[in-house]
């Protein structure tokens, strides 16, 4: 199967940009070519050259994802080998005190559309879209994890679904993980995302050393991932604010788990919007907040700036004169100049002002390819207030 560009794409492709939207894919060619989702399919430029292999997805934007470039088919030990490197890669983040990770991240590992994340000998596979869910091969990515001794159980969650059994023992609903000595109670079945929000490992590290004696406010704080490290930090008291019931349930059994005092802890099931309009008068040292991901396409960025504004303007008043608030940001189609003029924006609703102290991402176990910095999603802003 060959598909071929009715733009002129090619350079980009070469430089590693790793998607094709379908505006740019000849739709005659897309038509007579009946493609199969899960079958791989070669590249033309409008030249007729060859541009490489990848597969297509019939219900995404993005039409066609690159696997490789160049004539040479991606074959079985191909794959293995994409899979061996990024395995190499995360041998830094293994040790006593984690064993949570980002295994494999999609186009930032050249295995697009697939994502890994490892909790403590438990594997979880979850796909961006149904082309990828159609193109990779669950049972074969399972075998080789347990092959590689990198997880005794596969599981594969579907986005908004519940996990299935992929390879391996049966896994458990709940795992225990270890994140820099931190100990949190995972969700695999019914949890957000793959369970955990491990991009946010380096940022919450950082809050840690940001805590100590300082009273904390964590608003969107899902499993307590922020709170857990402030009160480790020496948080004088912490409190933290989710819509969701069963993530503070699970944030009950984390604080319990690290044997810190429940009295230092507020755990409130609530819309920040509401938790906020009710307490306008308490101020606290430390505040994080990190919503979710409020723009999912291109045409829902507007809308959603003017949602993060108001978010981070209500945030920052609760700050006291001269504390420290940090913003973050998930969703993609946000980019840092975005997000600093959100900022922006926001303290000066509320007349306040302060000093950006540190800018920072994902963790470096979520790599994207040089040349295609929209995958750089995640966006983390410390500002220390001015006095
Ligand atoms: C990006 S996640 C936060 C991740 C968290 N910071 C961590 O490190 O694990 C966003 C969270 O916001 C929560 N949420 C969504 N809308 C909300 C609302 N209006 N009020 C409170 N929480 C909300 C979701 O339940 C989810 O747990």
């Amino acid at each position: 199967m060959v598909l071929k560009l009715s733009k002129n794409l090619r350079k980009s492709l070469l430089r590693g940009h790793p998607w094709v939207y379908r505006q740019a894919l000849d739709s005659n060619v897309l038509t007579q070519a009946q493609v199969k989702a899960h079958k791989t399919v070669a590249l033309k430029d409008t030249k007729n050259q060859f541009v490489g292999w990848g597969y297509y997805d019939s219900q995404s934007p993005i039409a066609f994802r690159m696997i490789r470039l160049g004539a040479d088919r991606p074959n079985a030990a191909f794959y293995q080998q994409q899979m061996t490197r990024a395995l190499k890669a995360r041998e830094s983040f293994i040790s006593p005190s984690t064993n949570c990770y980002r295994l494999f991240n999609g186009e930032g590992d050249g295995l697009p559309g697939l994502v890994c994340d490892v909790y403590n000998k438990i594997a979880v596979l979850q796909c961006d879209g149904y082309g990828a869910e159609q193109f990779w091969s669950k049972e074969k990515i399972g075998a080789w994890l347990v092959d590689q001794k990198v997880a005794e159980s596969v599981i594969f969650k579907p986005r908004q679904k519940n996990a299935q059994h992929v390879f391996g023992a049966k896994a458990p609903q709940y795992i225990e993980i270890l994140e820099n000595d931190q100990r949190f109670e995972v969700d695999l079945i019914q949890g957000q995302k793959t369970g955990f929000f491990l991009d946010q490992r380096d940022n919450r590290k950082y809050v840690q050393s940001l805590s100590d004696k300082k009273n904390v406010l964590n608003l969107f704080s899902y499993t307590g991932g922020f709170s857990i490290y402030a009160a480790s930090g020496g948080a004088s008291s912490v409190t933290s604010v989710d819509i969701s019931q069963k993530a503070t349930d699970q944030l009950q059994k984390n604080i319990t788990l690290n044997n810190f005092d429940p009295k230092a802890h507020q755990v409130v099931t609530e819309d920040v919007f509401e938790y906020i309009d009710q307490n306008k008068n308490t101020k606290w040292d430390l505040v994080v907040v990190d919503p979710p991901s409020m723009a999912p396409s291109e045409s829902a960025k507007p809308q959603a700036i003017k949602k993060y504004i108001e978010i981070f303007a209500k945030a920052s008043k609760q700050v006291t004169p001269g504390g420290d608030i940090c913003f973050s940001s998930c969703s993609s189609h946000i980019s840092f100049e975005d997000f600093s003029f959100i900022i922006q924006e926001a303290l000066s609703q509320v007349r306040r002002n302060g000093y950006v102290c540190r800018v920072s991402g994902q963790g470096s176990d979520h790599p994207f390819p040089v040349s295609c910095p929209e995958l750089q999603y995640l966006k983390f802003v410390h500002v220390r207030m001015v006095e």
